[in-house]
């Protein structure tokens, strides 16, 4: 099968280029001025951009157990829309991934359900070194160093030690300190407006954990990755780490602040929780001056239902991945960064951190997941159009400009205007951990 793609504008590693791409058997064949090949399918994309698919690296999408939030087709239904056409998956599912036979579960119910591609982390607990040890088909090991949503946390020195000692699979975790939190929740008596949250997860439980978590990688030397970063404390301490250690921003640690909770409440409720604006400002200059090398969502949906309840009842997270995307685009719009910059930090970065094979970038070999995107497309986040089960979004109302319009996994075309093609399924996410 030959797909050839042309017109377009790519936005190649290291420049954009209006040339035409070929597409042979879902692999990027040739990249060129006029390709003059008989294809069986020829896509005019003038006046779009192509890019290479985004790659979420931290999203929750709740199936096995906890599908009336999401389930695997809902979630990458939502990810095709929005041009994510690869996922890493983190294990606070029920039950928890904690073993290679719970990882290999759901790598079986996401080759039958999932429409991109997908990955799976370990995830951490006090006494499940081995199965970490054992663990081939992942991108990592996931540590709750704090808990949030589920009961996976590893909080004692002793536990964290033997993970950074005598396992090998790169590390990521959620930072943030479990002592300073219940401290924090006593001190206003488990809080009672959705604002308290902040006040709960507050700068200091966040610089706690990740200094913690950051001596423990450099002293074992082991590849570590610092999720949802969301303090200026942390960008500070970033700074001055190793090439071992990578950081992540979030769309709503980037775009929401504390001044939102009076119009948002819960809905803007996570795990690390909104900060102030000048936190929100250390963010964007920590990713713009390469401090954190990662954008990715933290995709977490709950229903309405379960998010308006009072705090702290109400629970933590919101959904992302169809508006990603679209988000980012948006502030390329309004001039506060480039469309490469997009690519690197949706794209290449995530690839290249979790050694991703053959993908984050459009490059002869390489994978053909790809997106189309219209920049000067506007259009508005409406709640009753999310894919996601829960139905809902942070951004309903907010008008971006910067769209995906068609969605490639492996050369077939996902969504297009509108239109799934549901026939289509991702592939099982290969490493290469041979460097
Ligand atoms: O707010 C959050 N919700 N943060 C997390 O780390 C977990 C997530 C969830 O799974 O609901």
């Amino acid at each position: 099968m030959k797909t050839l793609i042309k017109n377009s504008t790519v936005v190649l590693p290291d420049a954009e280029e209006r040339c035409d791409v070929l597409i042979e058997n879902g692999v990027i064949a040739v990249i060129g001025a006029a390709v003059h090949t008989q294809a069986d399918e020829v896509i005019d994309a003038a006046g779009l951009h192509l890019l290479p698919g985004v790659i979420d690296d931290q999203v929750h999408f709740r199936e096995p157990g906890l599908t009336h939030k999401e389930d695997l087709r809902t979630a990458s239904r939502a990810c095709a829309r929005g041009g994510v056409t690869s996922f890493l998956e983190m294990p606070n599912t029920r039950p928890a991934t904690i073993s290679c036979d719970a990882l290999h579960e759901k790598l079986a119910l996401a080759a039958d359900r999932s429409l991109v591609n997908y990955g799976f982390y370990i995830g951490a607990t006090p006494d499940n070194v081995v199965e970490l040890q054992r663990a081939r088909r992942t991108p990592g090991i996931k540590i709750f160093i704090g808990s949030s949503t589920g009961n996976l946390l590893v909080d004692e020195q002793e536990a964290l030690e033997r993970i950074f000692a005598e396992t090998s699979l790169p590390i990521c975790a959620h930072c943030e300190d479990e002592a300073t939190v219940r401290a924090n929740s006593a001190a206003l008596n488990g809080g009672s407006d959705y604002a308290d949250h902040s006040r709960i997860r507050d700068n200091k439980a966040a610089i706690i954990a990740t200094r913690r978590a950051v001596e423990l990688a450099e002293r074992h030397r082991h590849q570590f990755h610092v999720l949802h970063v969301s303090t200026a404390e942390e960008i500070e301490f970033l700074r001055t780490t190793s090439e071992l250690i990578s950081g992540e921003a979030c769309p709503h640690h980037l775009l929401f602040s504390t001044d939102d909770y009076q119009r948002l409440g819960s809905l803007v409720q996570m795990n690390p929780s909104i900060k102030s604006p000048a936190d929100v400002e250390a963010v964007w200059q920590g990713l713009l001056q390469g401090v954190l090398e990662v954008v990715a969502t933290d995709h977490a949906p709950h229903t309405l239902a379960e998010k308006q309840q009072p705090y702290p009842q109400s629970p933590s997270g919101l959904p992302a991945v169809e508006n990603s995307l679209a988000l980012m685009l948006n502030q390329v719009h309004y001039g506060r960064c480039t469309l490469a910059q997009v690519v690197q930090w949706m794209c290449s970065a995530p690839a290249r951190i979790w050694s991703l094979k053959g993908k984050g970038a459009i490059r002869e070999g390489f994978d053909a997941d790809l997106v189309l995107v219209d920049l000067s497309l506007k259009q508005e986040v409406r709640n009753e159009q999310q894919l996601t089960r829960c139905g809902w979004s942070p951004w309903h109302g907010e008008t971006l400009t910067g769209w995906p319009v068609r969605t490639l996994v492996h050369g077939q075309t996902v969504w297009c205007a509108g239109q799934f093609d549901e026939q289509v399924r991702g592939r099982e996410i290969e490493f290469d951990r041979s460097a």
